[in-house]
């Protein structure tokens, strides 16, 4: 069966795992970028990425993708255009959407191709395109992957939604075909409603991360475990263990900036969001904490030295948009520290964004000397250290666990002082 020839259009995390995992289901792809640097090294083979799994599908189907700058041969191979640019925040907290309108302004006008939008946009987006650009049909089908597990999720996913006006069925009907393969209930909606999914969705997680560091907050004050109220908590079907695990706060390309888009959103249609500005506050001072757990054991951290283990926003990918690591690094050298920092791939995105910072090559390069430690991203490696031996290497061996990611007994077992989040 010849199967529908798909066009990308921004080949970043989105843009590369859609072509990817299209191309692997089959289809001819036509990948679009601006970067020309990005689109060469595609073409070589190489992905410019940490995420597991896309590397060796980027080789599989390095036949059928096909990566470009050249607007005019997508337009000309495909019909359904999946839009994966970034929508970053703006300085009042709203989605850029300049990016979604550079591509859609630079369509001629009698283009009767289906854009497919997969970057995250507010409610109302589809609507106003679809009035600037009445010859185009126009599909929401919000991404929900997780970076990390990029490529599976995508290849099993729990839902898709696919939202569209009338008119534009075909289209809706053309998106909801390429993805019934892959099993994951299908959920029909108006373009708005699905917009309107995503938004809400990564607000409720988002939510769920920030009740839950509260509550291991109280717990702190009474003696609680907040691992323990978790489990409890979670094998309530109507609350679920998912995202119910305290630490220092969400961070990432996308629960930040979609939570301050909601609330934004809200805003300007005459709503006033009150839950998410404590969301947004909750998750600014959880990081903050941390700097208190330093101090309860070393005093003033003038001149002390202090490891990071782990600087990307989450394990397996070297995504460093709004990682909390950021935050505790300036943190830290606002209180007079040293920082030194290790991650085990995400060193080189974050070596521009860290300023101040020094870089190891290994953990227990980072824990050597140190007076203190704090784990910001729960990589596997970490649980594997030899705690004992890098107790004797440091010169304090206090360890806050900013993701309740190890066994506190252990730790202190080892030779810690060990402080983690609610516990
Ligand atoms: N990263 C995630 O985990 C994730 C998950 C779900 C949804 N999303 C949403 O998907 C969208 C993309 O996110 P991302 O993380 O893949 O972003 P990204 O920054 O990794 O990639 C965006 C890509 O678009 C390219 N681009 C920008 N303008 C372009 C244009 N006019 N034409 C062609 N290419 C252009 C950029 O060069 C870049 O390669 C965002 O709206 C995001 O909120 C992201």
């Amino acid at each position: 069966m010849e199967r529908e020839p798909i066009g990308v259009v921004g080949v970043g995390w989105v843009g590369l795992v859609t072509a990817a995992c299209f191309a692997e289901l089959g289809h001819e792809v036509w990948a679009r970028d601006i970067v020309p640097e990005k689109v060469e090294s595609l073409a070589r083979g190489e992905v410019p990425i940490h995420e597991p799994g896309l590397p060796e599908l980027v080789t599989k189907n390095a036949e059928r993708l096909h990566f470009t700058t050249d607007m005019a041969a997508v337009l000309e191979q495909t019909e359904l255009l999946f839009v994966c640019v970034d929508t970053p925040p703006t300085y009042s907290g709203d989605a850029d959407l300049s990016r979604v309108r550079a591509v859609v302004e630079r369509l001629p006008e009698d283009a009767e191709h289906a854009l497919v939008m997969k970057s995250t946009v507010p409610s109302g987006t589809g609507a106003a395109i679809r009035r600037d650009m009445p010859g185009l049909a126009y599909v929401s089908c919000p991404e929900f992957l997780k970076e990390g597990s990029a490529v599976d999720d995508f290849l099993n996913p729990d839902r898709v939604v696919i939202g569209s006006d009338p008119g534009d069925e075909w289209a809706a009907d053309a998106v909801a075909s390429l993805y019934e393969p892959l099993g994951g209930e299908i959920v029909r909606t108006d373009v708005a409603s699905a917009e309107m999914i995503k938004l809400a969705s990564n607000a409720f997680l988002a939510t769920k991360i920030s009740f839950i560091n509260e509550i291991a907050n109280v717990s702190e004050e009474v003696g609680a475990d907040v691992t323990e109220v978790a489990r409890g908590m979670g094998l309530d079907d109507r609350i679920g263990g998912a995202f119910l695990k305290a630490g220092i706060g969400y961070g990432g390309s996308c629960f930040p900036k979609d939570v301050s888009a909601l609330k934004q959103l809200a805003g300007n249609s005459g709503y006033h969001f009150q839950l998410l500005n404590s969301v947004i506050e909750v998750n600014e001072l959880q990081k903050r904490r941390v700097i208190g757990k330093l101090t309860k054991h070393l005093g003033s951290l003038v001149g002390k030295r202090i490891a990071l283990l782990g600087l990307a926003f989450k394990p397996h990918t070297d995504d460093m948009r709004e990682a909390s690591s950021l935050v505790l690094s300036a943190r830290l050298q606002g209180e007079g520290a040293e920082v030194v920092a290790y991650d085990p791939v995400a060193t080189g995105a974050a070596s521009g964004l860290l300023t101040g910072t020094d870089f190891a090559t290994s953990a227990e390069e980072a824990l050597d000397g140190a007076d203190g430690a704090i784990l910001v991203t729960e990589w596997p490696e970490f649980a594997d250290l030899d705690w004992a031996a890098m107790a004797e290497k440091m010169r304090n061996p206090v360890l806050v666990d900013g993701r309740n990611f190890l066994d506190p007994e252990a730790i202190r077992a080892a030779g810690f002082r060990y402080e983690g989040i609610g516990r």
